[in-house]
């Protein structure tokens, strides 16, 4: 075969791969056997590795995925990736289209309005119709280069037809479908990988992977809503360059509205908030953007949003359902928590079959009954709850319900006698080895925000316990690698083990998980009420753990009566320790450490050699402060908007450097991070003349600290 053929050859079956592939994705009738296509799809790879050099990076073979990169590089964004005001009410949404009749001094403003999906933005950009590179929005001005990624995606064309511009800039959301997520986080779910929150989550997550191959794997979907640069073509209007793109084959948002009235968007956002619960992804809102280009330009934009969109943010859908039983589940302290099944029902795109009902305090107050009608509730990333019983609806059959009753006085997982101690509103399970409280506590020791150990998802966590080969977290460090192979995920009939592989992936982040900072260390221990943010803190006043067992601190914490302040307590002063960290923590780390289980605790870390140490320690900030002026000793920062890493990231970073962070804006902030889209906390922090700091300058402030300090 000649190169001139084998040219064409590639250039014929490309063509045919991608139709056939625009046909599967985009219009959703393939007229064409997986069979066939595979043959297809191998002939072309053959010829590509006979003729490497006719092999192109957007041949329909790199669909797969190629060699892992070490990390993305940045690219500029040409336009900057700007974010949308929000507004939660009609009565925001009528300001803010009646000032766009006001500023275009125009009755009639002509939008569209289509449905918000809740995903990930990227840019695609089209030279001479090849996709040339992808980019993240990042910080708006610049994003992550993750063009090996969206190759993978099934539905973005690699290449455009002959009458694409030269450069074409196409802006739009990559998500996962809702179907295809649960099936995703059900499969990582059975491999004892973590699960992901929700969808947008889980495509973030995926976009962020170095190893393309990896993301070809995952289920991602991309729609056009916006347009970047464009070099030879002119558009005029927002439906123009729907029109165009569309033409190519590029997926757009549907369903889609235009109206020039202010009746006529309200109506419309009416109806897609009833439309949207159909969508299979998900969607938070309905965006609402002026059709003309021309008039766009002259609304211009703020330094965050453009003047000429805006976000109208629908309230977390509710949905009616019946309560069948309701159940127990033991948590890791061994609380008794009541839990409702219920007659599954699509609530925000997802099927809920069950809802926290908290406690039976909380049974009572809102009168639960089984049988009972009820609407639930699932608010962003929370567990879904039962907002309210619907009693008109109650039949004869409805039964009261009572925790201590149902289960007769004994846990469900060990049977031993429960108690709800003095004060508390929950029933507890005493059993210090009770099989459901170890393997709840595992879970939280090999959690993401604990010791992050890859592998022991809660499968994984059960069968352990189930099987005895671990009675607490800790043991996990002395499970052989033959023996974790050997673990049966599945039931004695049909038996499934964890496999060389996940085993060896196990020890080794576990081996990993021993240097890990002691605040990760305080929290794994899953001590009551000892949360993230006081595992922090009791690091940042404490270098090593054993430390937290004779502390001076914490002893004199556990003094404080209501009332009074640690800030007018002569010793505790200096220390200027936060919020999280008050008698009640103080108490519990007490108990802990007093209690067989937490002197188990020490000596096991002790034998397998593990001492963990603090990387925030900074128990004086005033004498810090003196001495080497750290400009986060002792500040609070807010962080609000969007930022080029995660909140967590960014979070994690600046409590590193000796600095605290807060939810909300108030007297006792210092700084405010504010990223793209920052809304109403940038609005207080400017009213109460807050210092107001970027990311650039975030950076700077960590630049001028000193590795010495943050030891
Ligand atoms: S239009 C100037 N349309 O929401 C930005 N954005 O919260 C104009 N988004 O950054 C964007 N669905 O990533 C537009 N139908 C849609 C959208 C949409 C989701 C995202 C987009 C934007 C973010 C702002």
């Amino acid at each position: 075969m000649t190169l001139i053929e084998a040219r064409e050859d590639i250039q014929r079956l490309s063509i045919e791969l991608e139709r056939h592939n625009r046909l599967y994705y985009v219009e959703g009738n393939s007229d064409i056997s997986d069979r066939d296509y595979d043959v297809m799809f191998r002939s072309l790879e053959l010829l590509e590795e006979r003729f490497p050099e006719l092999a192109s990076p957007n041949s329909p073979t790199r669909r797969v995925g190629g060699e892992p990169i070490e990390g993305f590089e940045q690219r500029e964004h040409f336009l900057r990736m700007l974010s949308i005001d929000d507004v939660f009410s009609e009565e925001e949404l009528t300001d803010v289209y009646q000032r766009l009749q006001r500023l275009l001094n125009l009755n009639n403003v002509k939008v569209v309005i289509e449905p918000k999906i809740d995903g990930v933005a990227v840019a695609l950009h089209y030279q001479r119709g090849e996709l040339a590179f992808a980019v993240t929005r990042g910080d708006g001005v610049a994003g992550d280069d993750i063009t090996e990624n969206v190759r993978t995606i099934g539905n973005v064309p690699l290449r455009l037809p002959d009458e694409a511009p030269e450069w074409l800039e196409v802006r739009g959301e990559v998500f996962m479908r809702n179907e295809l997520f649960a099936a995703l986080n059900q499969s990582r779910e059975e491999e004892g990988l973590p699960t992901f929150k929700n969808p947008r989550n889980a495509t973030a997550g995926t976009l962020k992977l170095l190893n393309s191959r990896e993301v070809a794997k995952r289920p991602l979907d991309f729609i056009a809503h916006g347009m970047g640069r464009l070099d030879g073509v002119s558009v005029e209007s927002v439906l123009d360059f729907q029109h165009l793109i569309s033409g190519f084959g590029i997926p757009i948002n549907s369903p889609i509205w235009v109206r020039d009235s202010l009746s006529g968007v309200l109506e419309v956002v009416r109806e897609l908030g009833v439309k949207r619960l159909d969508l299979p992804y998900e969607t938070d809102g309905a965006v609402i953007k002026v059709a003309s280009r021309e008039h766009q330009q002259s609304l211009g934009e703020t330094s965050r949003a453009p003047r000429w969109a805006a976000a109208f943010k629908y309230p977390p859908e509710q949905k009616e359902t019946v309560i069948r039983d309701i159940t127990i589940q033991v948590g890791r302290t061994g609380v008794l928590t009541p839990v409702a099944e219920l007659d599954p029902v699509l609530v925000s795109g997802t099927t809920v079959s069950r809802a926290t009902l908290h406690n039976q305090d909380e049974i009572d107050r809102k009168d639960v009954r089984i049988g009972d009608a009820v609407l639930v509730e699932k608010a962003g990333e929370i567990i879904p709850a039962v907002v309210k019983v619907l009693p008109e609806k109650r039949g004869d059959g409805s039964q009261k319900y009572d925790i201590h009753e149902a289960v007769s006085g004994k846990c469900p997982s060990c049977a031993s006698e429960i108690f709800r101690p003095k004060g508390f509103v929950a029933w507890k399970c005493p059993n210090p080895g009770c099989p459901a409280k170890s393997a709840n506590r595992i879970k939280q020791f090999v959690s993401r925000k604990a010791l992050d150990v890859e592998g022991v998802g809660n499968i994984v966590a059960e069968k352990l316990v189930e099987r005895g080969l671990i009675h607490e977290a800790l043991d996990l460090f002395s499970v052989g690698m033959e023996e974790l192979a050997q673990l049966n995920l599945g039931t004695e009939e049909s038996p499934r083990v964890l496999g060389a592989k996940k085993a060896e992936n196990i020890v080794t982040t576990l081996a990993r998980a021993k240097t890990a900072p002691l605040n990760r260390w305080i929290y794994a221990l899953g001590i009551p009420q000892v949360g993230e943010s006081a595992a922090r803190e009791l690091s940042r006043t404490h270098e090593r753990l054993s430390q937290l067992k004779r502390s001076e601190i914490l002893e004199e914490l556990k003094t404080l009566k209501t009332g009074e302040r640690k800030e007018d307590n002569p010793l505790l002063a200096p220390y200027q320790i936060a919020g999280e960290v008050g008698p009640t923590v103080a108490r519990n780390v007490g108990l802990f450490f007093e209690s067989p289980e937490g002197e188990r605790a020490l000596r096991r870390l002790g034998e397998i050699g593990i001492n963990p140490a603090s990387d925030n320690y900074a128990p004086l900030p005033a004498v810090i402060a003196a001495d080497n002026p750290n400009p986060f000793t002792g500040k609070t920062f807010v962080i609000t908007g969007t930022l080029s890493s995660p909140r967590s990231q960014i979070k994690e970073s600046i409590q590193v450097h000796g600095g605290k962070v807060s939810g909300s804006v108030s007297q006792n902030t210092d700084f405010l991070l504010a990223g793209e889209g920052s809304g109403s906390k940038l609005d207080k922090a400017e009213s109460l003349g807050i210092k107001v700091i970027g990311e650039d300058e975030l950076e700077e402030m960590q630049a001028t600290v000193g590795s010495a300090t943050l030891k």
